[in-house]
């Protein structure tokens, strides 16, 4: 199956029906010969890569030829997505006038630092009649993943394409995380949103579908306790897959009468931090503030947390607003709402001890000053000592 596999996979995919039955139904209208666009967006780790390469099996069926390539920070040259889409693996011999052209400006635009208009303008031309004119022999599919990283150029050539509409005989999906946000991809998803794309929002996993995913992976039933922890998972295929590894690696499953259990909490140190890093591509100032809140417990009032950091509410909202796009919190009016507790624990348990006594003494104070009950200033304030 494909490279981007990632240790902890099961198959079939669980509790993605219905998200598959979208995805082939438009891969069927595409092989029909009609073009669809569908911006795939959701939480990290929350099972994109997974469901667009569940299309492969219904690529290989209908006979459609499925192109994939994603972005990452490592490959931001000049073009580097489209071209790893559409060049690398067609090789010389089989190259057109278009690709073999397109191949030699990418050279020479590699080669010289100096930045030409000319050469990017003609290979942005080249890549986009590239995508327009593919379909004409038989339909195709085209997943583009993580184009929240995608270098400038190939994005501004999907904007391009944009404007003209749907790529001709081709489902193009292209995949994204809510954050980092950049104005260049929101350009992208406003056009392509105007050009009629799909949009598909891939949510966490249901409760009951977040066990089977742990049951699959373990391959027994699992009791309580790791239900209990799995519960603080919010639903990320990612996060459930943690848990399981690494409570198996720490040694801390034990198979009674045929169900599979973790015994002692000595496994949640390193699980903390393996989800602490989970998070690290927040940036250290939204994790502070996350950190800060992780105080005040599951939920909190944003005032609350602002008087905590002693910042005024709308510089708290502005930086937590990476967070509530990542999922990492969720708005419920003027409450946040932590989306996965093992994170929010994760982040109380990475806090200096000192600092979190500090937080605790100045959560009492604000709460006290809000009007919370006695009894909860009370529990911030046996935490301070
Ligand atoms: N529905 C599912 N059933 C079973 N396993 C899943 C499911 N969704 C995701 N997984 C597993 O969870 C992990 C993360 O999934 P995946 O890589 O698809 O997430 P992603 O949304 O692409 O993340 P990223 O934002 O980092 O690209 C993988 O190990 C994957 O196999
Ligand atoms: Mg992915």
């Amino acid at each position: 199956m494909s490279t981007s596999a990632e240790p902890g996979r099961t198959w079939p995919l669980v509790g993605r029906a219905a998200e598959l039955d979208d995805l082939d139904d438009l891969l069927s209208t595409a092989a029909d010969g009609v073009g669809v666009t569908v911006l795939l967006e959701g939480e990290a780790g929350v099972g994109k890569t997974s469901l667009v390469d569940a299309l492969r099996g219904s690529a290989r069926l209908l006979d459609v030829e499925l192109r994939t390539a994603r972005a990452t920070e490592m490959r931001a040259w000049p073009f580097a997505l489209l071209s790893d889409a559409l060049l690398v693996r067609s090789g010389r011999s089989s190259r057109g006038p278009v690709e073999a052209e397109l191949t030699d400006l990418l050279d020479a635009i590699y080669a010289d630092p100096v930045r030409s208009v000319a050469r990017y303008d003609r290979a942005a031309e080249l890549f986009a009649a590239l995508l327009r004119r593919r379909g004409d022999s038989r339909p195709w599919a085209l997943v583009l993943e993580d184009v929240h990283e995608a270098d400038a150029p190939s994005l501004e050539v999907l904007l391009q394409l944009a404007h003209e509409g749907a790529v001709p005989r081709a489902l193009v999906v292209l995949t994204m995380r809510p954050v980092p946000y950049r104005p260049e991809l929101a350009e992208v998803v406003a056009a392509w949103t105007r050009a009629g794309a799909r949009y598909l929002e891939l949510r966490p996993l249901n409760a009951r579908a977040t066990v089977e995913l742990a049951e699959n992976l373990v391959g027994t039933p699992v009791g309580p306790a790791l239900r209990g922890t799995l519960a603080t998972t919010g639903g990320n295929p990612r996060l459930v897959a943690d848990v399981v590894r690494t409570a198996r690696a720490a040694g801390a499953l034990v198979t009674t009468d045929g169900v599979l259990d973790s015994t002692g909490v000595r496994w949640l140190t390193p699980l903390d931090e393996v989800v602490r890093r989970r998070v690290e591509y927040l940036g250290p100032e939204v994790l502070a503030l996350l950190g800060q809140a992780s105080v005040l417990g599951s939920s909190f009032v944003i005032a609350d947390l602002a008087s905590l950091a002693g910042d005024p509410v709308g510089d708290c909202w502005r930086t937590l607003r990476h967070g509530l796009a990542a999922g990492v919190v969720r708005a419920r009016g003027d409450r946040l709402v932590f989306g996965h507790d093992l994170v929010r624990g994760a982040l109380y348990n990475g806090l200096e001890p000192d600092q979190r006594r500090a937080l605790h003494a100045r959560a009492a104070w604000a709460l006290r000053q809000a009007g919370a009950p006695a009894q909860i200033v009370t529990a911030h304030l046996e935490r301070a000592r």
